[in-house]
């Protein structure tokens, strides 16, 4: 793969030879006679990208100031030698005991003021000078010991910053949390402004009474929560530019650190830190505690290309099997593995790499599957690896390559950490769980989808989403009128538009900012009662979210039948024309509807724009995407810009049973070529490289 971040003007290119197959690998968990065999298999299975040193700090600094690299070194030298390319950590994810002995004012502290203590990993505070010194001093060692080394592709920064240390609630993050205020609002009257501080007599005289939003007994200020959220956001990824800068003084190989874009983690606002990185790189795991795992999954590739603007990412983390930290770690059935890393790749990924090499015997994560598992080679596992990475190889030449998508979602950090605050009008509702039933909804239908942040250019999609955004700042919204009136069709749904910036209601009727767009006032929300179906004029059902809408000039698709709103609509229709040849089209859905009901009113709004599914929803169980080069190109810029354009359409049969479907050219998969039809054996996937004229 060979890519760069858009933003990133003079900064490296991260450049691989074809799909990168990799791997976390932690040597130091292995005795010296294990290594050369580690590296003989990692060949067998054509494994070409190894992330070293994640947690080495204790190895290679087992007494402040004394350094040892000589594991490091003969283990960078090994896979040097195979050509395998080396993504290296600076080593600061998880602080020695040490130092944690000699320092304990670095412990992070939760919301109650109590004290994480060392054991696990990353007991740190993100606002730790003392962590911070130390931290650097070990990158600084790092760095020029090994910012020369031929094997270095990829700095890895840290490992999942803000995965368990995110918010630090201890006196040096409330200090830092005042400076940063500070440089927000200036002065303490416009701090009070914002947060609202004349409510329960919260005005504050002086930045120094501010504390971070602790444990309380009534709810918090919702204000000073988002801002906690930001604050501690932009405080790790200060973080990572002090790593950033110690690095770039000895190197220039690209510097990136692993993203957690997923259901259970959502401290980070990675729109503001994916401009600093030189590639995005993300972790994902399967989640069973969701209903739909591989839907998540889908949502989570799209919203990691999204972070890449289009352009191709790491997949830096997954696993072959069970993980260790769910309640019930489920075993991946054969296929699955091969099905989830071929997803990723038609989803924009041009690098498959899992944690981690060889499973450890000791340790919390001695349950953690493995590429090389407990039961060795002689495992169907172990094929499954093999088969994997002979696959990628086959697969090269479509690195670079963007995936093809006409739809658009807007999704933000920012919002998550709003809308779902603790005094919000109904507990039944969140904003992930609205955006996965949107999401899963467009692929039923067949769409790919593109997820953008609040802001963003949507000229180039037929039709938007935009699932509860319940905080958005002026100019968002306007952007998103802006592409009604310039044609644009969009779904709004409810608790959108509802506050600004500043957690601020908009007054004069829901959903605020695009009350006008939509051509609807909404008067009061009434949610409903877990367990309590709604039930629209149309037969179609609804649950959690019911609210009195009047139609402003919006044409009424739908109604309450039944519950609080009763009579009132439920599902409106505005069109705004600008001329008399340009119309566009805002929908608003006022309820949570069933899977059937959003698919119907989805596939009206799609077919209305003329979007143009690439999956066929008569067969739900095959996701179908394509990629292609930039002659190809549906929505996004130009990166992959080519002399003759290409196009690999992904078939992915997540079915039990055998799928066929039109297509024609050659499976890369299987070499085989396709004349008009593709069949697509039950759990397999299939990459075909599109014959021209389709
Ligand atoms: C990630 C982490 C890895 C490993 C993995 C287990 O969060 O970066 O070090 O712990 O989870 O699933």
């Amino acid at each position: 793969m060979s890519t760069q971040h858009p933003a990133s003007g003079a900064r490296p290119v991260f450049s691989h030879d074809g799909i990168a197959f990799g791997c976390d690998y932690n040597p130091e968990q292995w005795d010296r006679s294990v290594w050369r065999e580690d590296v003989d298999l990692m060949r067998e299975a054509g494994v070409d990208l190894v992330a070293l040193n994640i947690f080495g700090w204790s190895h290679i600094e087992p007494r402040p100031g004394e350094y040892d690299f000589d594991g490091l070194d003969e283990i960078l030298d090994l896979l040097h030698a195979a050509g395998i390319r080396v993504n290296l950590g600076t080593g600061t994810a998880s602080a020695p005991p040490w130092l944690t002995a000699r320092h304990p004012e670095i412990l992070p502290q939760v919301e109650d003021g109590t004290t994480r203590f060392p054991g696990g990993r990353q007991a740190w505070c993100p606002s730790s000078a003392v962590f911070r010194r130390y931290a650097l001093e070990l990158v600084e060692k790092v760095a020029e010991r090994y910012g020369q080394h031929p094997a270095v592709e990829l700095w890895h920064v840290s490992n999942e910053l803000g995965c368990h240390n995110a918010l630090c609630y201890d006196d040096e993050s409330a200090e830092a949390f005042r400076v940063w205020l500070r440089a927000r609002y200036t002065t303490i009257e416009r701090l009070n402004t914002a947060w609202g501080t004349s409510f329960w007599s919260q005005q504050y005289s002086d930045f120094a009474e501010i504390l971070p939003p602790r444990l309380t007994l009534a709810s918090r200020n919702p204000s000073q929560v988002i801002d906690f959220h930001r604050f501690s956001s932009d405080e790790l990824l200060g973080y990572y530019r002090a790593e950033l800068e110690v690095l770039r003084r000895h190197s220039s190989v690209p510097v990136t650190t692993n993203f957690m874009v997923t259901a259970h983690i959502r401290n980070l606002d990675y729109w503001q830190w994916a401009p600093e990185m030189d590639v995005i790189a993300n972790d994902h795991y399967l989640d069973n505690r969701l209903a739909d795992p591989t839907a998540e999954l889908s949502f989570a590739a799209d919203l990691t290309r999204g972070l890449a603007q289009g352009g191709p990412w790491v997949l830096m983390e997954q696993s072959t099997g069970a993980v260790n930290w769910q309640p019930h770690n489920l075993a991946k059935a054969p296929g699955e593995m091969t099905r989830n890393s071929l997803t990723h790749v038609a989803k924009g990924a041009d690098a498959v790499c899992f944690f981690q090499w060889r499973a450890s015997l000791q340790g919390s994560e001695k349950f953690h599957s493995a590429l090389l598992p407990h039961a060795g080679t002689d495992s169907d596992l172990w094929r499954e690896v093999v088969d994997l990475g002979h696959t990628l190889d086959r697969l090269d030449e479509i690195t670079g390559t963007r995936v093809q998508a006409d739809v658009a979602m807007l999704f933000s950090w920012e919002n998550w950490w709003a809308a779902d605050g603790e005094s919000r009008p109904s507990h039944g509702v969140d904003y992930l769980s609205q955006v996965h039933a949107a999401h899963a909804s467009l692929r039923r239908l067949g769409h790919t989808v593109d997820l953008v942040r609040p802001g963003a250019d949507l000229s180039a999609y037929k039709l938007v989403i935009v699932p509860s955004l319940y905080l958005v700042r002026d100019a968002e919204a306007e952007v998103v009128s802006n592409y009604v009136a310039a044609g644009g069709h969009v779904v709004i749904t409810f608790f959108s538009g509802i506050v600004d910036e500043e957690d601020r209601v908009r007054a004069g009727g829901y959903p605020g900012a695009f009350r006008e767009l939509l051509g609807i006032n909404v008067e009061e929300f009434a949610p409903v009662l877990p367990g309590q179906r709604l039930t629209l004029a149309s037969g179609m059902t609804a649950t959690a979210w019911s609210e009195r809408v009047r139609a402003r000039g919006a044409e009424v698709l739908d109604t309450f039948a039944d519950g609080p709103s009763a009579g009132r609509p439920a599902i409106t229709r505005n069109v705004v024309a600008s001329n008399s040849s340009t119309r566009g089209v805002a929908r608003y859905l006022a309820t949570s509807l069933d899977p059937d009901a959003l698919d119907a009113v989805l596939r009206d709004a799609a077919a209305e724009a003329s979007a143009h599914p690439q999956g066929d929803e008569r067969e739900p169980g095959l996701e179908v995407i394509r990629r292609a080069t930039a002659g190809h190109a549906i929505a996004g810029d130009t990166a992959a810009a080519s002399d003759t354009p290409r196009s690999y359409l992904f078939l992915i049969n997540h079915s039990a049973h055998d799928v066929e479907t039109p297509a024609r050219g050659l499976d890369l998969v299987t070499g085989d070529t396709v004349d008009n039809i593709a069949r697509v054996p039950a759990g397999a996937v299939r990459v075909i490289r599109e014959d021209p004229a389709r």
